[in-house]
This record gives structure tokens, C-alpha cells and sequence, in this order.
């Protein structure tokens, strides 16, 4: 058995192996795993409705007894620590547990042995379960990574989604740049920011936007999702510059008419709703890794 931590943990041919898992249960190519001896816990310590809904349906799916610890009725409330209540649950002959926490890198101080971690998200430090839809949805539409233009725009600071993105990007052929007003912007040296998109758009086969992470901002910009769209977003006009076989993706949830034009949600290269798909039948791959035998 596995943790499930960071993709950066996985080698190319792993992540391949889970993207074409993924895409084979989808299209019923392959029979759904059945783990119906195991229980599998939740526990999600900021909100979630795609994650969440996603990596519990999966467990049902799978046959697998979904735990659910909800933090307000649970013995955390209480002042229990993470790792007692991990320790609790592994001599309940819990296999694996789901976390979802506002504490990046949570996992480094925890100790389990015969409980696996799938991390659903560790503050702005990484969220590889999104990363893996992701790379499906580009996959399934692309069937080709190498050479593919990404540009990832928005609120790279607070992102999770973005910092699990770029390294396995490139690591699997992508040319990745990154687009971010200066108050987003981190790690300059770390990625290949562009300074402006209108001329470049129709250099691209994946614009991938970002939510803007009001609950992380510190310093609040003023007016910030009354100016975005027109300055930083995705707007009508910009999206007339994308090349017809480009498409467009964001994690969700997103901020109508500030990370994107309401208008442009029905187009076909927006590819939102199916990235949610992919991330039920990436999940289903992920709980696979994690309590199977590879
Ligand atoms: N993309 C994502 O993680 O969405 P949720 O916060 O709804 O799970």
C-alpha cells in the first residue's frame, strides 16, 4: 500500500499508468475495482464539493466503506491530536484516510504505518488529486503531452493547484508558462511568467485559470473582483484569441464574470464540467494505488 502525497512522488510512467486507469474506467475499457473489505476515511478540515462528493463516490463505487469524521463532532474538537486520531482509526482496521487540511506539508508530522494518506489538498502547498484530472482532461483531449503550450494564469501565490501543476508539466514534456499580476505572483525565478497575454493567447493548447484564493489573501486588494475579469481574466475578447483547438480549464469553483466571462462558461473548449468527471475516475485510480498491491 501507498501514500498518495504529492505527484512528485510518482514517476512518469506511474502517473501515466494512473492517467490511462483513469480514462479506461471512464470509458468502461476496465471493470471497476472492487474493495469491499475495506474502510476508508474522510476527513476534510477546510471546505470541499468537488473533492469531497468526488473521492466519496469513488469509495461507493469501489464497494468501500466510506468513514466520514466530520472536525465539529469529532474528538479533534476535543483536543485530540491529528496524529492520535490517525492512530484511533488505524486500530479501527481503517486502511486509508482522505485529509484535507489548511496546514501545508500536515502529513510530515505524522507517523502511519498500516494507514495510508491521500492527500486532499494541504493549504497553498499542493493538491495532487487535482493535478491527476487535470492531466487526464489534457490527455483525453490531446492524447499527447510532449510539446503541448500551457499557460496556467491567475493567483499563483495561494495556489495548490498551480504548485502541483508546473513541475509534473514539465517533467512530462509540457512548455509551461505562468501569467499573474504582481501582487499573485511567487517563486519568480521558479516559473516562466509572461508579462502579457493578448499577443501570446493564440500560442497556447491549454489556458488553465485559477480561482482567486480570497480566504488565503492577507492583504486584501481593494476592488479586486470588481477589476479582475477585464485586466487579469479570462474576458470575452481575450477568449477570441485562443486557437480553435485550444481549451480552457479551471479547478473550480470559480468566481463568475471575475476569473471568466459568465458568457463564455457553454463554449466548447471550456472544459470545467469535464474536468469534474475526470476527477471521479481519477480518484477511483488513486484509491487503487493506495490500497493495491503496485
Ligand atoms: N477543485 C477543488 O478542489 O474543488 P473543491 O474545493 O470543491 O473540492
Amino acid at each position: 500500500m501507498n501514500n498518495f502525497l504529492s505527484l512528485k512522488d510518482l514517476t512518469n510512467e506511474q502517473i501515466m499508468e494512473l492517467i490511462r486507469q483513469s480514462l479506461s474506467y471512464k470509458n468502461k475499457e476496465i471493470a471497476i475495482p472492487d474493495y469491499s473489505s475495506k474502510i476508508v476515511s474522510m476527513l476534510f478540515l477546510e471546505s470541499s464539493t468537488r473533492t469531497k462528493s468526488s473521492f466519496e463516490i469513488a469509495l461507493n463505487k469501489m464497494n468501500i466503506y466510506p468513514l466520514n469524521i466530520e472536525e465539529k463532532s469529532s474528538a479533534l474538537q476535543k483536543g485530540e491530536s491529528l496524529q492520535d486520531t490517525l492512530n484511533t482509526l488505524s486500530s479501527l482496521e481503517v486502511s486509508s484516510i482522505i485529509i484535507r487540511s489548511e496546514i501545508e506539508k500536515y502529513y510530515e508530522n505524522i507517523n502511519t504505518t498500516n494507514l495510508k494518506i491521500i492527500n486532499a489538498g494541504d493549504g497553498a502547498h499542493e493538491h495532487p488529486s487535482q493535478s491527476l484530472l487535470d492531466l487526464v482532461t489534457i490527455y483525453e483531449n490531446f492524447n499527447k503531452f510532449d510539446n503541448l503550450n500551457i499557460l496556467i494564469m491567475g493567483d499563483i501565490l495561494h495556489s495548490r493547484v498551480a504548485k502541483s501543476n508546473v513541475h509534473i508539466m514539465e517533467r512530462l514534456g509540457m512548455n509551461v508558462d505562468v501569467y499573474a499580476p504582481d501582487f499573485f505572483k511567487a517563486n519568480e525565478n521558479e516559473y516562466n511568467y509572461i508579462n502579457e497575454i493578448e499577443t501570446n493567447l493564440k500560442k497556447y493548447d491549454v489556458v488553465m485559470l485559477l480561482r482567486n484564493q480570497l480566504e488565503r489573501h492577507k492583504n486584501k486588494i481593494p476592488n479586486l473582483q470588481e477589476i479582475y475579469l477585464e485586466k487579469y481574466g479570462m474576458s470575452d475578447k481575450r477568449f477570441e484569441y485562443l486557437k480553435d483547438d485550444a481549451i480552457l480549464m479551471h479547478p473550480g469553483p470559480f468566481n463568475r464574470d471575475v476569473e471568466l466571462s459568465s458568457t463564455i462558461l457553454d463554449e466548447k473548449k471550456v472544459k470545467i464540467n469535464e474536468q469534474v468527471t475526470n476527477g471521479l475516475y481519477s480518484r477511483i485510480a488513486i484509491i487503487d494505488y493506495v490500497l493495491g498491491e503496485k
